[in-house]
């Protein structure tokens, strides 16, 4: 039997960003090969900070597009929008039950919305709860992610080690997939690439302004001609990442001081671009046929819900609610 993956994708109304695609996208796609493959769009959890209806439903709707652009096949892949299966808010607020108060404030995401000063809603403090669900929900056996959603895994396995202990075994404790070269992907200013720090590089955004970004990666100021640190370097970490066939080439040119930061730069970008082409043209076609990924949204969420109602008997009658069947 195959091991089943799952994992989500919050629909912020950005697009999907380089760090996206390295840490999380293109493992889900190498893993519908050899696993059961269920990815999905957590509009629900998009609901802690979005509260504008029609923007949410268009949000969704598009990174499901881009999800697909980037290699997703939905004979393979079980593509869904968290909310056609209702059944996760239920075991939400099961899960909710047995689990600390403490655990949840020591979360990363909610400790620094406080630190910030930022308004903390239930939804916002309840989020790890919800991603249980999520991860518990569907029996997956692993989680590819990337670093930053590391604490959130561990969370969903001592809720189900915590549920099991105390109903009986119901969950399968599930193990996060996080690549040791692409958990961590930096943005343009070197810190992690990320929505919140605005230096991220979108896979579909237009190519002048990628061009742009890329010449704003930020560099020290070694003068032309002198040795560089390719280990110190972002445009050499992003280069990594499309140029693996020249890295060696690039390390020595780096080594010697015989290439300048905007040499590389224009390198780098010529690189991305050959690299990206083909998940843009197919975002481009796909985004003229909002109908197919409507259609292939309901048709995952179709499949996600009759594992997830089974997983919901099982649970009611471990627990207690509803009536013996
Ligand atoms: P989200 O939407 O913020 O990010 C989607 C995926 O992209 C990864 N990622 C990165 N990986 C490497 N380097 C980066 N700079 C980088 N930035 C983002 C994230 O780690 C993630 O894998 N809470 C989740 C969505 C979610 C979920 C789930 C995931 C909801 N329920 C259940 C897994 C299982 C989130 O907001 O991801």
């Amino acid at each position: 039997m195959r091991k089943r993956v799952l994992s989500g994708v919050k629909p912020s109304g950005e697009q999907a960003h380089i760090g996206n695609y390295f840490g999380a996208m293109r493992q889900f796609v190498e893993l519908q090969e050899t696993h059961e493959n269920f990815i999905f769009v957590a509009d629900y959890h998009a609901l802690t900070t979005i509260h504008d209806g029609e923007a949410l439903r268009q949000y969704t709707l598009e990174i499901a597009t881009e999800h697909l652009a980037v290699g997703l096949d939905p004979e393979k892949t079980v593509l869904f929008r968290q909310s056609d299966v209702p059944e996760v808010a239920e075991l939400a607020w099961v899960l909710g039950c047995v689990t600390p108060h403490g655990l949840l404030e020591r979360a990363h995401a909610f400790k620094d919305a406080r630190a910030k000063g930022l308004e903390v809603n239930a939804g916002l403090f309840n989020y790890p709860v919800l991603m249980a669900a999520d991860i518990l929900i569907y029996k997956s056996h692993l989680v590819p992610v990337g670093q930053d959603q590391k604490q959130h895994i561990e969370i969903t396995r001592d809720i189900a080690e915590k549920f099991n202990r105390t109903f009986g075994k119901v969950f399968i404790v599930p193990q996060a997939l996080i690549s040791e070269e692409t958990g961590v992907i930096l943005g343009l200013d070197g810190r992690k690439m990320s929505k919140s720090y605005g230096n991220t590089i979108m896979l579909f955004e237009p190519e002048e302004s990628i061009y742009k970004k890329v010449m704003r990666i930020v560099t020290d100021s070694t003068p032309l001609g002198h040795p560089l640190n390719p280990d110190k370097c972002t445009v050499f970490a992003f280069h990594r990442l499309f140029n693996p066939e020249g890295l060696e080439e690039l390390r020595q040119r780096y080594l010697e001081g015989s290439i300048g930061y905007a040499e590389a730069k224009k390198w780098l970008f010529e690189k991305m671009m050959e690299k990206l082409r083909p998940l843009r043209e197919r975002w481009a076609e796909l985004r003229r046929q909002p109908e197919y990924v409507e259609q292939v949204l309901r048709e995952g969420g179709e499949k996600a819900r009759a594992v997830a109602r089974e997983t919901m008997r099982e649970v009611r009658q471990a627990v207690g609610v509803g009536g013996l069947r």
